[in-house]
């Protein structure tokens, strides 16, 4: 069953930027790519827990602002050392100029 959390109004992320959205002890990242796109992952950094919320968005890699490893965040796959583990993300949907993400 889906459990969808109203993370953010679609006005609130500027494309090629990330927004850090926290949700009953979780912690998550949003990102607004540049093909309008929104996108939910993690908010950890996968290597050592730094928040994805801090990084740079570069088109669709997310850049980790400790250690500068990445992910493409549409599908959490690790894309610059020393992030070597997937990230997980989550379905996004729009409604109502509203983001909301499916955290179950
Ligand atoms: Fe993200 Fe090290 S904590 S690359």
């Amino acid at each position: 069953m889906s459990q969808l959390v109203r993370a953010c109004g679609t006005d609130e992320i500027e494309e090629e930027e990330v927004l850090r959205f926290d949700h009953e002890g979780n912690t998550f990242a949003l990102y607004h790519g540049p093909d309008g796109n929104f996108y939910a992952t993690d908010g950890y950094c996968t290597h050592a827990k730094a928040h994805l919320g801090d990084g740079i968005v570069d088109e669709f890699e997310i850049e980790c602002p400790l250690h500068f490893g990445a992910f493409d965040y549409r599908t959490g796959d690790a894309t610059v050392a020393p992030a070597c583990q997937k990230l997980k993300t989550y379905p996004v949907s729009i409604q109502e100029g509203a983001v909301f993400i499916d955290i179950s």
